[in-house]
């Protein structure tokens, strides 16, 4: 690719919370040009150009991208990844940020992964997978309980069930197969052992020859206190995770890491982007709970408020497999992203609730995830509507102050969970505490 050292104009392909980051990211670049957001939302339309094209809409970004003034595409979420968007752009000239369809697979199918993952002596749940109704029903009827069930295909973070007992498990077996609850992709299933550990989310780049782990970070799936209620596609964040020690990140490098970008070029499948690692930190180490062939939400809104170097370097750096010489640093600080939802998420919820900000500190970034803006303000347009994320010296003060910004925000039935953090900072006072013990304190 022949890009000079002018400015480049990306479009960025996505409309969430994490594309919101990853656009302010893009901004402090002095590299970076006009920004495209395709589509954006309310809150984005703040800092770049909303362009009215869907993200699943291959034919109209691909027109856009060629008839305006791009340079660059970074494609953000799962769909038009696994679509194989970026191939349609870099066949039409335009460089991207983001795996092809051949490598956003590790994602797009549980199937292949857990596959990857037994070729090569990646460890995971032990797993069977199954496209006849018959042989997963008389399966689960001799497993171990629980038992974890997941539709092979993506299912927007929902299409995993956690069965207690054989007939909460022949209900989400047929609940996939015959309901087809989660459309296409629940015709094959994967039917795997129960892991227990905490877990760990680490976003990686790669351009398949030198991989830069990020900062980890922690999410919160759950919509209610204490890890209640429904899986939600993420209420916060922190950033790093506590439960990450030094011992487990050389493990996790070793015997996940390295090997999975290793297993992907073998395959002749080489990932390029951002790939991110869920973790279990089991008693026998770590272990892969999932892959995913993009940046995490909401784990990019608490991670990439971190990095201090430039991200347009680090895509372009990406695309022209040259990661191995571009400075990729991040700061020591810790950071909390706390989200704000609309009462009702996951399941229904009303849109178009006006939302008020009341002097919110301006050392707290606020992403918008599920907003509209209109001539009178901005107005609730999703489940997940803002991400309020604070940096400081340390996880403590930085929950804190999340905490803090979001009473300096309302909308109607607006709701977040007031436990994003506790679990690390938990965690973090038993460390300090043992290390105390052990220099006998
Ligand atoms: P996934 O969409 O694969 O990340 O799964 C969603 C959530 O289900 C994970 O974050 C875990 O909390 C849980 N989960 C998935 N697989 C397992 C497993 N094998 N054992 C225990 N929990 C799991
Ligand atoms: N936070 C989990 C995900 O992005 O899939």
């Amino acid at each position: 690719m022949e890009l000079n050292e002018s400015k480049l104009n990306i479009a960025v392909i996505g409309g969430g919370g994490r594309e919101h980051a990853i656009i302010r990211a893009l901004k402090k670049s002095p590299r970076c040009g006009r920004i495209f957001a395709l589509p954006g939302n309310g809150g984005i339309a703040e800092d770049a150009e909303c362009i009215n094209i869907s993200a699943t809409d291959l034919d109209g970004i691909v027109e856009f991208c060629t008839e305006n003034p791009v340079d660059f595409a970074a494609v953000i979420p799962d769909d038009p990844l696994a679509l194989g968007l970026t191939d349609l752009l870099r066949e039409k000239g335009i460089p991207c940020f983001g795996p092809s369809g051949k490598a956003a697979i590790i994602e797009s199918s549980k199937a292949f992964s857990k596959e990857l993952m037994k070729k090569y002596g990646i460890p995971t749940a032990k797993y069977e997978t199954f496209s006849d109704l018959g042989a997963a029903l008389e399966c689960v009827r001799e497993h171990a309980m629980p038992v974890v069930i997941k539709a092979d295909g993506l299912a927007l973070g929902k299409g995993v069930i956690i069965a207690k007992n054989v007939s909460e498990a022949e209900e989400a077996i047929r609940s996939m197969m015959v309901d087809e609850k989660f459309g296409k992709s629940g015709k094959t299933v994967v039917i795997e052992e129960f892991l227990t550990g905490a877990e760990v989310s680490v976003l990686a780049f790669t351009d398949g020859k030198t991989i830069i782990p990020m900062p980890s970070s922690m999410d919160h799936k759950r919509a209610l206190d204490g890890d209640m209620g429904l899986n939600t596609g993420g209420m916060g964040a922190v950033c790093p995770n506590p439960f990450y020690t030094k011992q487990a990140q050389e493990q996790t490098m070793e015997r996940i890491i390295l090997p999975t970008v290793e297993a992907m070029n073998k395959e002749g499948r080489t990932f390029k982007g951002c790939l991110y690692f869920g973790l279990m930190l089991t008693s026998d180490g770590p272990k892969v709970i999932e892959y995913n062939c993009r940046f995490g939400d909401p784990e990019t809104q608490a991670v990439l408020p971190l990095l201090k170097s430039d991200l347009v370097e680090i895509m372009l750096a990406i695309e022209n497999g040259t990661l191995e010489s571009c400075p990729v640093e991040f700061s020591h600080e810790a950071s909390c992203c706390l989200v704000l939802a609309s009462g009702g998420y996951p399941e229904s919820y009303e849109k178009g609730k006006l939302i008020i900000f009341e002097d919110v500190p301006e050392d707290i970034e606020v992403f918008h995830a599920g907003t509209k803006r209109t001539d009178l303000g901005f107005f609730t347009n999703g489940g997940r509507v803002l991400g309020v994320t604070a940096v400081r010296e340390t996880l403590e003060d930085a929950v804190k102050a999340a905490y803090d910004a979001a009473e300096h925000i309302s909308f109607d039935k607006m709701y977040y969970r007031k436990d994003i953090g506790s679990m690390a900072l938990r965690h973090t006072l038993s460390m300090i505490a043992a290390l105390l013990s052990d220099m006998g304190v």
